[in-house]
């Protein structure tokens, strides 16, 4: 079979991944997507790594035997957690991850303060501390674990006075600091990003690292010549390890936010 035809695989721990699915969904229109959450299994964030380790190696060898051309790991926590031994694992295929947008947020003109919010296991990751590390003398960049706000989210709870109350006892202690840009550090948050910003309560420019990741996506595919020619459109294809997730996923890819 023509390696070009295969779908892309994109994987998260949940309904997250689908703010990256749609992002790469836009950048590449004649491309078959195959999407898993593992929501039977959510959140990963909050996981022991050895067990994060299990799970995302688990749900990447079902994409394969699916017969995908490319992974895109849309879950930041997975993507510190595995994505050595994925590419250790699969030589042959692309693998392409996602971590918080703290470069463009720390590069900005404007930029002194950066809050990037992420799951507590992507924040004690070594990958995530190299990375702000590798920004402090841009920016002042301050981490934030936000334990619970996955679960939220696939919940289907993206406004509401519980995810209020969530966010304000979240957002306290940063009442006094200046804050320039929030960096969505987990790939569930964008389906709240009006909540975050509204109990932010001053203005602040939001980012996330999903189109990035879709480009990145393209250049890969690109380079090994697995682009689909044509311009027919794509399909997307959603499987979840929850099946009652299933017409949430629908729902979160057509929802504005
Ligand atoms: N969506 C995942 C991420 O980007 C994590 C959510 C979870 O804790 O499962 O980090």
């Amino acid at each position: 079979m023509d390696q070009r035809e295969l779908p892309i695989g994109v994987f998260d721990s949940g309904l997250g991944g689908i703010s990256v699915l749609r992002a790469c969904t836009a950048l590449l229109p004649g491309e078959d997507f195959l999407f898993f959450g593992d929501s039977a299994n959510a959140p990963y964030g909050e996981k022991p790594l050895s067990q994060v380790r299990a799970l995302t190696l688990q749900a990447a060898d079902s994409l394969v035997a699916r017969g995908v051309k490319a992974i895109v790991v849309a879950c930041n926590t997975a993507t510190s957690a595995a994505i050595s031994l994925l590419r250790e694992k699969y030589p042959g295929l692309p693998v392409i991850g996602i971590e918080p947008a703290v470069k463009p947020a720390a590069q900005a003109d404007n930029s002194s303060s950066v809050l990037v919010m992420a799951t507590p296991l992507t924040i004690q990751e070594d990958k995530y501390q190299k990375l702000a590390a590798t920004f402090s003398d841009q920016a002042n960049v301050i981490s934030l674990p936000c334990k619970g706000l996955a679960e939220l989210v696939e919940q289907g709870r993206f406004d509401g006075p519980e995810l209020d109350d969530y966010l304000q006892a979240l957002f306290l202690p940063f009442r006094y600091c200046s804050v320039e840009y929030i960096v969505l550090g987990c790939t569930h948050y964008p389906f709240v990003r009006e909540a975050i910003r509204k109990n932010f309560g001053r203005p602040v420019s939001i980012i996330d690292g999903s189109e990035g990741t879709a480009r990145q996506l393209r250049r890969q595919l690109g380079a090994r010549g697995l682009l689909r020619t044509g311009n027919t459109s794509g399909r997307i294809t959603f499987l979840n390890s929850d099946p009652a997730k299933l017409s949430l996923c629908q729902t979160l890819f057509s929802r504005e936010y």
